[in-house]
């Protein structure tokens, strides 16, 4: 390789390496936006909550049961901020979803892996399959209101 060739070589690189770190997507270490809000916005997921009744105010016994929860069997994948881990972080989960897909979610994950939208399109960015945590209907829904406090509903 001549000295031009090797100058042309390096300059490509740079660039390379340059549009790579720039990425503001990757920097901020966040799910794009747009697998956050897709036109299944509405939807409530494949599984068995079809009517989820939220309580207001939040039942603060319910948000320490989650947390508990959250401490022991989420943690390790869920940030409470919008950087994801493993997982995407829980800032805004309960805006972006319904309560009802929240627990199917996280109790039938299988199958809404394989046949959601929104779920399938997380899949493609944090390319591992969040494993069932087999969580009881009741369990689930104290995660619910925990995941409602972080987000200050009321
Ligand atoms: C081993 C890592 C791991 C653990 C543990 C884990 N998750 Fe996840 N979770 C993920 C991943 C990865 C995703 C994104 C979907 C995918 O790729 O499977 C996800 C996605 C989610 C979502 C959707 C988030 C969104 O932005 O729409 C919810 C809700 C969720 N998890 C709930 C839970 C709950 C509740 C627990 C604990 C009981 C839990 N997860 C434990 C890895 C994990």
């Amino acid at each position: 390789m001549n000295k031009k060739h090797f100058i042309a070589l390096l300059a490509f690189i740079m660039i390379l390496i340059y549009s790579c770190s720039s990425n503001p997507q990757q920097s901020a270490n966040q799910v794009p936006a747009s697998t956050q809000s897709t036109a299944a916005d509405d939807a409530k997921g494949e599984g068995k909550f079809k009517n989820v009744e939220l309580t207001h105010p939040l039942d603060q016994q319910m948000v320490a049961k989650g947390k508990a929860i959250y401490d022991v069997k989420c943690n390790a994948c869920h940030k409470l901020t919008s950087e994801k881990l493993v997982g995407p972080g829980w800032k805004g989960v309960t805006d972006r979803r319904k309560p009802e897909w929240i627990m199917n979610f996280a109790t039938n994950t299988d199958e809404m892996l394989d046949k959601d939208a929104n779920a399938k399109a997380l899949l493609e960015v944090c390319m591992v399959r969040m494993p069932n945590q087999h969580l009881s209907d009741e369990e689930v829904r104290w995660v619910l209101e925990f995941m409602r406090n972080n987000d200050g509903k009321n």
